[in-house]
């Protein structure tokens, strides 16, 4: 018996099992459906934040999914998929001699990780689709920037420490291993923050948090500071579709489409959340005066910082990208954050209560 066709018609009919489970291959809210054609897809990572949402989508797809990682984070979380086990830092021998449609490759920072992960894969996958991020526009010296805006650079291209300086120039020349190994058969996304359940780094998340708990609240720069995030769940599903259209080229996965500002994005988080809680718009000499430059993913849009989250996004919603509504993604974050135990309910960005109390007490001159 053919193992192969034996394996994609289960996994096919796991699909339609798990058929109510979230949202279609375009994000949003759109049915979930089968590929027409069943890919094989292998996922470098897969098993951290945005990763499951690329193998969950694909498996209800109706894809074929290997997962390739060390076996350390979240080991159990796809005990029915196949896993390789190896090590992106030179142990990629569980790769040889095997084949794919395409491969999904998340994790990597620096541009070794793909040049070595390209070389072992080169002539044994179809295409090579590549996780980069809009931090590649450091500095964010203009508004509207579009992929063919120029790219940050380094001066020691060989570094491997990855920081806030390093982090752009490091994604831009890992993005060129994987166009030069698939020059004709690469897709690179650049997404913005990625928010949502199960995002470990709580910069959207403290929102819904902060404004469950009520009160006053203390809101950063002004209302019309422009703001963009793209749900982890809507990324994933736009790269399943991507691959699904075998679409190549480079391209930025950042939203809403029609604009959202600090002031919309904490009263629709609240709104969504039900919850009374009042704004206190605290300005960004205040907050700098006091040791704060950033706060979530938020930052004065001036200098270095102006189009951070003015990227355009034209070209992945005209290729299917859908984003669904931020309502959802504060609902269901909160509800995420309050499964969790409670060691990981001590959040990870934002302000703690204590502080927030004091900088609202000195902004209005009580201090
Ligand atoms: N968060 C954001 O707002 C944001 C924005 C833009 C772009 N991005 C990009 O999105 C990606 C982040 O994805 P993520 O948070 O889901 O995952 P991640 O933390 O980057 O990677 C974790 C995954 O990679 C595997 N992995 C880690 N080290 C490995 C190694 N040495 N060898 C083999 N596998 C390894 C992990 O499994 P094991 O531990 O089991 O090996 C796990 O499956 C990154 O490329 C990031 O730059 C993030």
């Amino acid at each position: 018996m053919d193992t192969d066709l034996t394996r994609r018609a289960f996994l096919q009919s796991a699909a339609i099992a798990a058929g109510g489970l979230t949202l279609g291959a375009c994000g949003g809210e759109g049915a979930v459906g089968t590929a027409p054609t069943p890919l094989r897809i292998l996922i470098l990572g897969g098993t951290n934040f945005i990763g499951p949402h690329q193998v969950r989508t694909a498996v209800e797809r109706g894809h074929e999914v290997t997962l390739f990682n060390r076996g350390v984070t979240n080991p159990d979380l796809f005990p029915e998929l196949e896993t390789l086990i190896g090590d992106r830092d030179g142990d990629l021998g569980a790769l040889a001699g095997r084949e794919w449609d395409v491969v999904i490759d998340n994790p990597a920072n620096i541009p070794r990780w793909v040049r070595l992960s390209a070389e072992a894969l080169r002539g044994a996958v179809g295409k090579y689709v590549f996780v980069s991020s809009t931090g590649v526009y450091v500095p964010y010296l203009t508004t509207d920037i579009r992929e063919d805006a120029p790219v940050d650079t380094i001066d020691d291209p060989e570094t491997e420490e990855v920081n806030g300086r390093t982090f752009g120039a490091l994604k831009a020349l890992a993005e060129d291993e994987a166009r030069a190994a698939f020059p004709d058969n690469h897709l690179i996304v650049r997404p913005t923050y990625i928010i949502g359940p199960g995002d470990p780094t709580d910069r959207y998340t403290y929102w819904p948090v902060r404004l469950a708990r009520g009160g006053e609240v203390l809101a950063p720069g002004t209302p019309d500071d422009p703001m963009q995030h793209v749900d982890a769940r809507d990324l994933g599903a736009f790269m399943i579709k991507a691959v699904e259209d075998d679409l190549d080229g480079t391209f930025n996965v950042v939203g809403p489409r029609e604009g959202l500002t600090m002031g919309s994005l904490l009263e629709r988080t609240r709104q969504a959340i039900g919850w009374e809680a009042t704004f206190t718009w605290v300005d960004a000499a205040f907050l700098r005066e006091h040791g704060i430059g950033a706060l979530t993913y938020w930052t004065e849009p001036v200098g270095d910082y102006l189009g951070m989250m003015q990227v355009n996004g034209d070209k992945a919603f005209a290729a299917g990208f859908e984003m669904r509504p931020l309502e959802q993604t504060a609902r269901e974050t909160l509800e995420w954050f309050n499964a969790q135990d409670a060691e990981r309910q001590e959040l990870r960005s934002g302000l703690a209560p204590e502080r927030e109390a004091e900088l609202l007490a000195g902004f209005r001159g009580e201090g």
